[in-house]
């Protein structure tokens, strides 16, 4: 029997489609019948993504649009670029996002604080704006995922403004979707544990291996290493059909990190 591919004719677009989740998300996307748009500020590596997709006969099927989610303009010209290269945006991974500096609270910087809240709140803000705009006036009954983070669920678990961030992103999610549930568009999150990307290894100077390894140790689930790979396939439910009447969900792709303490511990005494 043949598997009908899971986004067959779907367009999506996916910020920070150039590296780490974002990327993992377009590739896992495209082998499942979607047309993908990369919004990103790394053009380098977006071509390198795009270039390794046309490679792998998927021609034609990805592309890329120089993005800086911060700046509506960009958001605005990335969604209208989108609609007019493949007819509409079924889908949004709106995903790009930054750790930001790892200071103590008695140390922030405030105008740091500041651009960590730009990319990971206001880009969200305005992708959601500027997609559901344009799935209202095409009737089109989309599916928007936004990469959120264990630290939007509590604290200690990244520096103190992405941990503000990625709570802003859950209450984006939760407003979005009350809205936008009468046009039949459909919003949830991701919400990662720690991977291995670029963002978690410049930021604690580690490499992936490393950084899967801390996690390994730290994390609730064991005997599996959270790759991009395993987020991805957790947004492409939520992206496609399957998800039909799934909404304002926070999806934990987290082992269960966020719902135990580890503060009681018993031995069997088997
Ligand atoms: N890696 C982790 O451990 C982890 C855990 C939980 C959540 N997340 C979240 O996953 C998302 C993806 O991160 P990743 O781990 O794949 O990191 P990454 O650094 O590999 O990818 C992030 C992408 O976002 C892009 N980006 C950054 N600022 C941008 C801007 N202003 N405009 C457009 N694009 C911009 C970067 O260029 C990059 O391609 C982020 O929102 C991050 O907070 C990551």
């Amino acid at each position: 029997m043949m598997n009908k591919l899971r986004l067959e004719g779907k367009v999506a677009l996916i910020t920070g489609g150039a590296s780490g989740i974002g990327e993992a998300t377009a590739k896992l996307f495209i082998e499942n019948g979607a047309n993908v748009v990369i919004a990103d500020i790394q053009d380098d590596l977006a071509n390198q993504v795009i270039a390794s997709c046309e490679i792998s006969s998927h021609p034609g099927k990805i592309c890329y649009f120089p993005c800086d989610v911060r700046d509506e303009k960009q958001v605005e010209a990335a969604v209208s670029h989108a609609v007019t290269k493949y007819g509409t945006i079924d889908i949004l991974f709106s995903n790009a996002g930054i750790m930001g500096p790892m200071t103590t609270f008695l140390d922030m910087d405030l105008d740091a604080f500041d651009n960590t809240i730009a990319v990971n709140v206001r880009g969200v803000a305005a992708t959601i704006k500027h997609v559901a705009r344009s799935m209202v006036a095409k009737k089109t009954r989309g599916s928007i995922i936004c990469t959120a983070s264990v630290a939007a669920s509590i604290g200690g678990a990244g520096p103190h403004a992405y941990t503000a961030s990625k709570h802003a992103i859950i209450g984006l999610m939760r407003t979005a979707c009350y809205e936008l549930g009468a046009y039949g568009i459909r919003v949830n999150c991701v919400s990662p544990f720690g991977v291995g990307t670029p963002l978690s290894c410049t930021a604690f100077n580690l490499e992936p291996s490393q950084v899967e390894q801390n996690c390994c140790e730290s994390g609730n689930l064991k005997g599996v290493v959270l790759k991009a790979k395993h987020v991805a396939e957790a947004t492409l439910f939520l992206a496609s059909d399957e998800s039909v009447y799934v909404s304002g969900q926070n999806l934990g792709v987290d082992g269960g990190y966020t719902v135990v303490s580890r503060s009681y511990s018993v031995t069997s005494s088997n």
